[in-house]
């Protein structure tokens, strides 16, 4: 049974997790910005497995991170929706995957995103909550209509 087609006995697979969430079809490059949205930096214990550059049938390539331990909150896939467009979670339980649900890309995100605008009303020092919409190819302030395409990942409020 191999997920991707190639000689099994080549491949150093990720081991299955016990429970937790496998985000699955990331895009490749994306793993490292799916830990940062989900505040992994390996100083609070939690045991995380990475794939990257993994053959896959539906990308050429992809990304793959499992997280022991942890189911993700809807805002935590909201943002993840928007540089993993085509990723799969997969809750696990007693090692069987028992939810799988493609995420879905929300109309808006609100106080997840900060704008590159500097002179944008929500980076200056006041009590607006950052509110983007989103677009097929990118995300536009709500406040300012900057639109950011590249580098989202680099705007998540942390
Ligand atoms: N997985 C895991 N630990 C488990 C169960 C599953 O790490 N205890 C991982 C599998 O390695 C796979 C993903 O979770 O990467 C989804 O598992 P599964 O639904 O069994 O695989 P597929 O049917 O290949 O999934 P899809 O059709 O979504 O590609
Ligand atoms: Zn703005």
């Amino acid at each position: 049974m191999s997920e991707n087609g190639d000689d099994a006995s080549h491949q150093l697979r990720v081991s299955k997790i016990h429970n937790g969430t496998v985000i699955d079809h990331v895009r490749a490059g994306q793993a490292l910005n799916v830990l940062a949205i989900l505040g992994i930096d390996g100083g609070d214990g939690e045991s995380v497995s990475v794939g990257m550059n993994v053959p896959s049938d539906r990308l050429a390539r992809k990304d793959i991170v499992k997280v022991e331990g942890r189911e993700l909150s809807q805002d935590e896939v909201d943002v993840l929706s928007l540089i993993a467009p085509d990723a799969t979670i997969n809750i696990v339980r007693e090692y069987d995957v028992v939810e799988k649900h493609r995420v879905e890309r929300p109309d808006a995100v609100s106080g997840v995103l900060s704008c590159p605008n500097s002179g944008c009303i929500t980076t200056a020092d006041e009590p607006v909550t950052s509110r983007f919409e989103v677009l097929k190819d990118g995300v536009r302030c709500g406040y300012c209509g900057t639109i950011v395409r590249e580098g989202i990942a680099d705007q998540i409020d942390t």
